[in-house]
């Protein structure tokens, strides 16, 4: 400041004489002493405000209580993490939540899809159904026009069919394209939607949809429930450390996917986690890897592109190493699933023979199951009280004395549990409780037959 003063007033007063250049020095040293006055009783900070801007810098920077509120990321963030429901498109009309369901199926599987469908349908809810690439046009065609024909459908609008199929290969990265590409569609189309369950054709829910909203009412609703454990043992060697490529990113018909003889080593930016392939995701969550606005979602989509068994990776890496949705992880997946055992790869078909261990667990679904096997029948009659080509009944259900009282859409928003509310509230409870979920995302192991966190016993 004794600088500035010094050069500016110089600059007024030329030609100088000694007269002339007495009066704004005198001034200068008057200003110089007040300054250092000044600083030895502590005014310093306030006159330094206006000059100096490298201190200026500085002096702000420490003062910033919440640097987080100068970066675009922050703003994004909590928009997408806490916006209250009118611009989330969650519900705020009343408390029940609403569940977006995509059932895919492949070549010969649209009636299976058709029965899953009529067996989780509830009009809160929205579905998403795909055949993929290999079903002949016309398997794809019949289901629409299902759809359209079914009044119940046309009214409330909430089933759709994906026109133009995925190429889809088993246990490469286009399954977790086609699962993206149905939540867009439901982000996109702007849809009423809580949480989002993928399911295929051979899943079938134990209880109806009645009993899983009423108790999913009750829940927070940003938990993501997805099976998932760090990845160690023989899996590093072959799902990790393996290449491949996948044809139906490039190819119009189905082929395995191709191995390369390169191995990779694992990745030291991010942690890889898998588990189970079946998910129930929020919608904040899946808002985040759709739009990837944090380059996070982004970039493991790409490294997933050359993973073996992609969809068992994606979502679980993503989560465990987002900070934001890292606490919101409950590792479960919702159904019952029996795992051969060694070596876990291959779920069993389920028969009669399970039927009381699948009640037992108090999982909402189940697979897999053969197609029109006999426990679908028992299923349908004992846990869901639904006859051959109906939906399952709920209270939502208003016709009176007629063959089919779901005929006639009544209140949606009321609910009529059973004993299946009173299973699943039964496995929330241990899901949910901290010493379970004090496992999500850790170095501890999962014994996906026994459903529980181990220590590993060797890595
Ligand atoms: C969302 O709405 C609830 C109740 O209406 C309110 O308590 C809460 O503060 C709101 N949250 C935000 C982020 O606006
Ligand atoms: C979603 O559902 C399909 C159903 O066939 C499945 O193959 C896929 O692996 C699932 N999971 C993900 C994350 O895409
Ligand atoms: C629908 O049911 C809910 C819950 O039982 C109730 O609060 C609401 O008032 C009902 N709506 C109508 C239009 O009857
Ligand atoms: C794992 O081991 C630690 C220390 O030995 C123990 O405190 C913890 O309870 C164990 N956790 C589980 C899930 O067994």
């Amino acid at each position: 400041m004794r600088k500035n003063s010094w050069v500016s007033n110089s600059g007024q007063t030329r030609p100088f004489s000694d007269r002339l250049w007495l009066v704004p020095f005198l001034a200068s040293l008057l200003v110089t002493i007040t300054l250092l006055l000044a600083c030895a009783f502590g005014l310093f900070a306030p006159f330094y405000g206006g000059g100096d801007s490298v201190l200026l810098d500085v002096i702000s920077l420490t003062s910033w209580e919440e640097p987080d509120k100068y970066f675009v990321e922050s703003d994004v963030r909590s928009k997408a993490l806490f916006s209250n429901s009118t611009d989330s498109g969650s519900d705020s009309d009343d408390g029940a939540p609403r569940i977006a369901y995509l059932i895919t199926g492949t070549k010969g599987d649209g009636l299976r899809i058709r029965r899953t469908l009529q067996a989780v349908y509830h009009p809160r809810n929205q579905y998403i159904l795909h055949l993929d690439l290999e079903a002949p046009p016309r398997e794809r065609i019949e289901l629409a026009m299902y759809v359209k024909g079914d009044p119940t459908f046309s009214q409330l609008e909430n089933v759709r069919v994906i026109a133009k199929g995925n190429l889809v290969t088993y246990k490469g990265p286009t399954m977790i394209a086609c699962t993206l590409h149905a939540v867009s569609i439901l982000l996109k189309e702007n849809l009423k939607w809580d949480w989002f369950i993928n399911l295929s054709a051979s899943d079938y829910p134990l209880m109806t949809q009645d009993d899983i909203l009423h108790v999913f009412s009750t829940m927070p609703r940003n938990l993501n429930f997805i099976e998932h454990m760090k990845i160690a043992g023989w899996k590093v060697v072959q799902r990790a450390r393996p290449i491949v490529v996948d044809p139906g990113l490039y190819l119009s018909k189905k082929f395995d996917l191709v191995t390369t003889t390169e191995k990779r080593e694992l990745p030291t930016s991010f942690e890889l986690y898998t588990g189970s392939a079946w998910v129930m995701l929020t919608r904040s969550f899946l808002d985040y890897c759709i739009w990837g606005w944090d380059q996070l979602p982004r970039t493991l989509l790409m490294y997933y592109a050359n993973f073996i068994s992609s969809p068992e990776g994606y979502f679980h890496t993503v989560i465990c190493n987002s900070h934001e949705f890292q606490s919101t992880v409950i590792g479960h997946d919702l159904h019952y699933i029996a795992w051969d055992y060694p070596p876990k790869q291959h779920p069993l078909t389920l028969s009669s023979k399970d039927y009381d261990k699948m009640v037992k667990s108090g999982a909402p679904f189940a697979r897999k199951f053969a197609r029109d096997d006999r426990v679908l029948d028992r299923i349908d009659r004992e846990l869901l009280r639904r006859s051959e080509g109906r939906f399952t009944p709920g209270a939502w259900c208003a016709g009176d004395g007629g063959a089919d009282s779901c005929s006639v859409t009544g209140n949606d928003s009321s609910f009529q549990p059973g004993p299946g509310a009173e299973r699943l509230k039964g496995l929330m409870a241990g899901i949910m409780s901290q010493e379970y979920r004090k496992g999500s995302c850790s170095n501890l192991a999962y014994d996906q037959s026994k459903r529980k966190w181990v220590n590993r016993t060797r890595t």
